[in-house]
C-alpha cells in the first residue's frame, strides 16, 4: 500500500507492489540527482522571479534542495521504490521537509520536461569527461610516437607485410581516429545544448514562465523551440551512443593490434605487467586481458545503441514510458567508454616497444618490392612494366630463399639492364620510409612535423 504517491489523487486502489518495482527507475536514475537538483533550483528561482510563487518559498526550496543534495552525497538519503524515480524521491522529501513551499516546486513543470533537462545536463558533463579522456589517450600516443621516432615496422594490408612504415606513423593513425571521435562528441554536444524545460507535459504551460532565464542559469545557449519535440526527443542520446560506438570500434581495432603484437609470433611490444594477467594452469602465460576486454566491451556499446534506437522506433509523440529505458544503455555506455579510454591512456604510455623485432619483421616479406618498381619508374620504365619485372625478381628470390637486397648486380641485370649499383641504397628500409615524403606519408621528417603539429593541438578536422 503506497499512500505516499505524488499523483495519488485520481486513484482508489494502491499500486501492486510488483508493478511498483517493475515501473520504478530509482535504482538507476538516482545517478541523475545532482542534475535534477540543479534543474529544480533554476526552475524555482525562475518561478519566484516571475511572481508565480512567493520568494520566501523559493528560498525554502533552494535551502531544502541543498540539504537533500548533501544527504545524498553523504549516503544518508533513503531512496524509496514506491516513489518511482529520482524526480519524485527528491520532491517528496522536499515537501516532507519544508511543507507547502515544496509542493509549489512542480508548478509549470512536468516530469517529462524535467527528465529531458536532467539527461541533457548529465550527458553534457559526461561528454566533457569523455573528451578529456580522449585527449589523455592522444597524449599517450604522441608520447610513444615521439619516444620511438625512427623505429621501423612492417605496414600491412590484408595482414600481409606490405611496405615499411614508422611505428610513430602507426601511432599517429590512431591519433587521427581519436581526434575525429572528439570532434563527433563536440558536434553532438552542440546539438544537445538547448533547454527543454518549459515544455511541460507536452504542450507548454499556462504560467508566465521565462525559459530564457532558466537556460542562462543552466548554461544552455538556447531553448528548444517545440514543446512536443522537447519532451519526446532523445536524438542527443542516440548521437552520443553512435559516436561512442565508433569510438569503441577504434579501440577494438587498436586492441586487436596490441593483442597480435604481444604474441610470441609478432613480439613487437610488451604491455606492462599491471595490464596483464597470468594463467591458472600454464605458468608461461602473460595474457593481454585489458585490450581483450576492451575489444569485448565494444559489443555492449553497439548493443546499447541498438537498444535505444529500438526503444525510440515508431514511438508516437510525445513522451511515452518506453523512454525510461533510455537511461541504462546511456549510463552503461558512459561507464564503458570512460573506463576503456582511461585504462588505454595508461597502458599505452607504459607499453614497451621492441624496435629490433619490428625492424626484422619489416625486412621480411619483400616489403621493399614497391621501391624497386619505383626505382625502375624513375629510369623511365612505365609502372605496369616495372611491376612485372619486380614480380619476376620476387619469385626468383622466393625460389632461392633470398631477399631482394641480397641479389648480386649480375642477377639484377638479368631482370633489367636499367638497374645500376645505386639500387642497393634505394631499397633499404630507411630509404623506403623516407622516400614517402608527401603530406600524410611515413617519411621521418614528415612524421616529426606531424607530431609537432598535433602536440600544439592542431585541427585535423
Ligand atoms: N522516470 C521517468 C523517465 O525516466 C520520468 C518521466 C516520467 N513521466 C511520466 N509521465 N511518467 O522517463
Amino acid at each position: 500500500m503506497s499512500k505516499d504517491k505524488l499523483w495519488g489523487g485520481r486513484f482508489s486502489q494502491p499500486t501492486d507492489t510488483f508493478v511498483e518495482e517493475f515501473t520504478a527507475s530509482i535504482d538507476f536514475d538516482k545517478r541523475l540527482y545532482r542534475h535534477d537538483i540543479r534543474g529544480s533550483m533554476a526552475h524555482a528561482r525562475m518561478l519566484g522571479r516571475q511572481g508565480i510563487i512567493p520568494q520566501a518559498d523559493v528560498d525554502a526550496i533552494v535551502a531544502g534542495l541543498e540539504d537533500i543534495l548533501s544527504r545524498i552525497e553523504a549516503g544518508t538519503f533513503d531512496f524509496s521504490v514506491s516513489l518511482e524515480d529520482i524526480h519524485m524521491n527528491i520532491e517528496a522529501r522536499l515537501s516532507a521537509a519544508i511543507g507547502e513551499a515544496g509542493k509549489r516546486l512542480h508548478t509549470g513543470r512536468s516530469r517529462n520536461d524535467q527528465v529531458a533537462v536532467d539527461i541533457r545536463l548529465y550527458l553534457r558533463d559526461e561528454m566533457g569527461e569523455v573528451m578529456d579522456y580522449l585527449d589523455r589517450l592522444t597524449d599517450s600516443l604522441l608520447f610513444q610516437a615521439e619516444r620511438n621516432l625512427g623505429v621501423i615496422m612492417p605496414g600491412y594490408t590484408h595482414l600481409q607485410v606490405a611496405q615499411p612504415i614508422l611505428f610513430s606513423h602507426h601511432m599517429l593513425a590512431y591519433v587521427e581516429m581519436f581526434r575525429r571521435d572528439r570532434g563527433r562528441m563536440e558536434d553532438c554536444r552542440k546539438r544537445l545544448d538547448a533547454l527543454p524545460l518549459g515544455a511541460g507535459a507536452l504542450a507548454g504551460t499556462t504560467f508566465p514562465i521565462d525559459r530564457e532565464f532558466v537556460a542562462a542559469q543552466l548554461d544552455f545557449p538556447e531553448v528548444t523551440r517545440n514543446s512536443l519535440d522537447s519532451v519526446s526527443d532523445r536524438d542527443f542520446a542516440l548521437e552520443f551512443l553512435s559516436a561512442s560506438s565508433i569510438l569503441m570500434m577504434h579501440l577494438s581495432r587498436f586492441s586487436e593490434e596490441l593483442i597480435l603484437w604481444s604474441t610470441s609470433e609478432f613480439d613487437f611490444i610488451e604491455l606492462s605487467d599491471s595490464f596483464c594477467t597470468g594463467s591458472s594452469i600454464m605458468p608461461q602465460k602473460k595474457n593481454p586481458d585489458v585490450p581483450e576486454l576492451v575489444r569485448g566491451k565494444t559489443g555492449r556499446v553497439y548493443g546499447n545503441l541498438m537498444a535505444l534506437l529500438t526503444v525510440m522506433k515508431a514511438l508516437p509523440l510525445a513522451y511515452n514510458k518506453d523512454m525510461q529505458e533510455d537511461k541504462e544503455p546511456l549510463f552503461d555506455t558512459v561507464d564503458t567508454v570512460k573506463g576503456s579510454l582511461k585504462i588505454f591512456a595508461d597502458m599505452i604510455r607504459e607499453m614497451r616497444v621492441k624496435a629490433d623485432a619490428m625492424r626484422e619483421a619489416a625486412a621480411r616479406g619483400f616489403s621493399n618490392a614497391t621501391d624497386v618498381a619505383d626505382y625502375l619508374v624513375r629510369t623511365g620504365m612505365p609502372f605496369r612494366e616495372a611491376h612485372e619485372v619486380v614480380g619476376q625478381s620476387v619469385r626468383y628470390c622466393i625460389e632461392r630463399k633470398k631477399r631482394l637486397e641480397e641479389l648480386s648486380m649480375e642477377e639484377w641485370k638479368g631482370f633489367s639492364d636499367r638497374i645500376g649499383p645505386d639500387i642497393y641504397e634505394a631499397i633499404t628500409l630507411e630509404a623506403s620510409v623516407n622516400a614517402r615524403r608527401a603530406t600524410g606519408g611515413t617519411a621521418l621528417e614528415r612524421v616529426r612535423a606531424e607530431i609537432e603539429r598535433l602536440k600544439k593541438g592542431a585541427d585535423t578536422g
